[in-house]
């Protein structure tokens, strides 16, 4: 099968082409015929050599976590009604024509999804959702998003505003702020603005100031500046570090507030919380009250030009690969 390996930690050049053997699926297992494959922020990072502590890959390794597609051959103790099912996945190694997983693993795409949003939700769809579960988002609450034109942002902002929350989205540039005020966010701030913090303050409004929840997508300087835009009393999660490492969060100030921190470990989840969550967020996107916003498309073989625009940030959207 065609596949694509990372050849030595580096720039979106050392994403190669390869040919590899077509997998056999152990007992328990499948093998799924990919039609589109999940690409996410982390995927670049890990690429480049960084956080080698929390991910211990070394190349030559297939990078990529989450496909959709066609079940094709059983292994043993797999009740043959799965083969030929549309299905998404967690997988390790992502970015080929073929993927193993354990059938506990699969989730079925229902009928009205097609198959590149199932893929697209596959990490975003189950992390967004996990974090309105995590910080138990509610009508009453005025939430940051910061990062909201990512693909997981653009999914926060449509979860969060049809909860009834007041959502202030965080973006930048015209384009992407149009995008997220089009999803439902109630306000919108560019994130190039110097007095971008203070704007949001401004946004968020209500009795007393802040957001009661923040979800940072971005981390660095920016989501530490969001502590300080937190209510006392509020949630933060500090999921993102797509501007190079998570947020530098002051721990005293936030027990002082009474704001309840989560982190990345937050956001790892046990097999039946992953099947639970994905199939809510296809029902949600099969029914329209979910839309992935997919800003590329590449064919699998040109993954080398969907991590440069991924790391570009020119695209609007998400970035997928076409088997
Ligand atoms: N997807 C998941 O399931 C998942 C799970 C756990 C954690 N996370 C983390 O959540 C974050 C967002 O993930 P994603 O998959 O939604 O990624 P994404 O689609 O690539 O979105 C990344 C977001 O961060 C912004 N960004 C990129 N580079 C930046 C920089 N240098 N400084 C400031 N902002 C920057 C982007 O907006 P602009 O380029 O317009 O600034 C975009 O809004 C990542 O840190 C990721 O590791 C994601």
């Amino acid at each position: 099968m065609r596949a694509v390996q990372v050849k030595e930690f580096g720039g979106p050049e050392v994403l190669i082409p390869v040919e590899l053997p077509d997998p056999v699926p152990g007992p328990g297992e499948v093998v799924i015929d990919v039609a589109y494959v999940d690409t996410i922020f982390v995927e670049t990072q890990i690429r480049a050599g960084q956080g080698r502590d929390h991910f211990p890959v070394s190349p030559p390794y297939v990078p990529g976590g989450g496909v959709s597609g066609v079940v094709r051959v059983v292994g043993a103790g797999v009740p043959a009604e799965w083969l030929g099912r549309r299905v998404s996945s967690f997988v390790t190694g992502s970015y080929a024509e073929r993927a193993v997983a354990p059938v506990s693993a699969l989730t079925a795409v229902p009928d009205p999804l097609d198959l590149l949003s199932a893929a697209a939700l596959v990490h975003d769809g189950v992390t967004a959702l996990g974090l309105l579960g995590l910080t138990a988002l509610g009508e009453t609450d005025r939430v940051l998003v910061l990062g909201a034109s990512g693909g997981m942002g653009t999914l926060l902002v449509q979860l969060a505003q049809a909860r009834g929350a007041r959502v202030v989205a965080v973006a930048r540039g015209e384009e992407k702020l149009a995008l997220v005020r089009e999803l439902g966010a109630d306000a919108v701030v560019d994130a190039t603005r110097d007095d971008w913090a203070a704007a949001a303050r401004h946004a968020l409004g209500g009795p007393i100031e802040g957001a009661d929840v923040v979800l940072d997508g971005v981390g660095g300087a920016v989501g530490a500046a969001a502590l300080s835009l937190t209510a006392d009393g509020g949630r933060f999660s500090a999921h993102g570090a797509a501007s190079g490492g998570f947020a530098p969060l002051d721990t005293e100030d936030a027990a002082r507030r009474a704001i309840e921190l989560f982190g990345i470990a937050d956001v790892q989840f046990g097999p039946a919380d992953l099947h639970r969550l994905t199939s809510e967020a296809h029902t949600a996107a099969a029914t329209g009250r979910l839309r992935p916003v997919i800003g590329g498309v590449f064919p699998l073989a040109r993954a080398a030009e969907a991590h440069a625009a991924i790391e570009g940030r020119g695209l609007v959207g998400k970035v997928m690969l076409r088997v």
